[in-house]
């Protein structure tokens, strides 16, 4: 009788030492890989940030083209309340000690850092961060060509994460991506698809009083200036237009937009825009967009 019990404890002994292993291995392997995996999401937001700006290709660029292309925005960090840059000295009184570092998202979990929305929250995001990391292309003159906005919101199976751009006149929607959803395959997720996406360019944000004047309605039941939504994803669709009227609202970038359109002397001016619409040539998703900074292609 004593020799099954030796087995036993063998057995075990074998096991555990196997189950110690392979833990060890495991977790050597997921700390080794972490920063490649940092690397990959930076890499990520970066081409995301180049789609909603339109300029990335799917077909031919690469990742050191993203790195090459990314160097024309300017990383700034916004306070949302007041619409004005955080410069250095500002940056570290919030507690931001990197403003490439920072992650809105992250700071949402931080009390200091952001407010909850309590029930006046129609994105369905919680709490919205007092600060927000826009990035910035400058023209040749140093001023705003464009702005790349996150954006985030719930869709109909969770946080809907996502870039929105304005051109220069801070109204007219120049592209968008989203970079991170739940949604299902072939029906929400159909909101990553350019066709999808190519009917926000060329949209105005605003009215001429300011109010957010667009957003996603149900397929097939068009309104101008809105974006005909998925058919069989109409709570999807529901979703992004309420993250996009969210953002573009009092609570979100609205007073950053203000603040740069008083900057530049503009005032909002769709009759204006959408004779440049009007009148430009059609192009190519990327050709339409790519913009000529300091003499050279970007
Ligand atoms: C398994 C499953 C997954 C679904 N996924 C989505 C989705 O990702 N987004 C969405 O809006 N609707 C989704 N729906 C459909 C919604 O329940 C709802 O019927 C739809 O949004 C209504 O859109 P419609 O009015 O255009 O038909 C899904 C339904 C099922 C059964």
């Amino acid at each position: 009788m004593s020799k099954p019990k030796s087995n036993n404890a063998k057995t075990i002994s074998v096991a555990l030492t196997l189950c110690l292993v392979c833990s060890v291995l495991v977790s050597a392997v997921a700390v080794g890989l972490k920063p490649a995996q940092v690397e990959n999401a930076r890499l990520d937001r970066n081409k995301n940030i180049l789609v909603a700006a339109g300029m990335y290709d799917a077909q031919s660029d690469t990742a050191d083209d993203v790195a090459e292309r990314f160097k024309d925005f300017n990383v700034e960090i916004v306070d949302l309340s007041k619409g004005n840059y955080l410069d250095d000295d500002a940056l570290k009184v919030a507690g931001i000690p990197d403003r490439n570092a920072y992650d809105a998202s992250q700071a949402t979990k931080n009390k200091a850092l952001s407010e909850d929305l309590g029930s006046n929250d129609p994105a369905g995001i919680g709490r919205v961060p007092k600060y927000a990391k826009v990035y910035v292309k400058n023209d040749n003159a140093g001023k705003p060509e464009m702005v790349v906005l996150p954006i985030q919101g719930y869709g109909l199976w969770g946080t809907i994460y996502g870039f929105l751009t304005l051109e220069s006149d801070m109204n007219t929607i120049k592209g968008i991506s989203f970079y991170e959803h739940k949604e299902t395959p072939g029906l929400g997720a159909r909101i990553e698809e350019p066709e999808w996406r190519a009917k926000w360019s060329g949209i105005h944000s605003y009215d001429e009083n300011g109010n957010v004047a667009t957003g996603v309605t149900k397929a097939g039941t068009p309104k101008d200036n809105w974006v005909d939504g998925i058919s069989g994803a109409t709570l999807t669709g529901r979703g992004v237009s309420n993250m996009i009227q969210f953002w573009l609202g009092e609570q979100g970038y609205k007073p950053y937009l203000d603040m740069l359109r008083e900057e530049s002397g503009q005032t909002i001016d769709n009759a204006q825009a959408n004779q440049s619409t009007l009148t430009a040539e059609p192009k190519t998703e990327l050709a339409a967009t790519l913009p000529v900074a300091n003499g050279k292609e970007a």
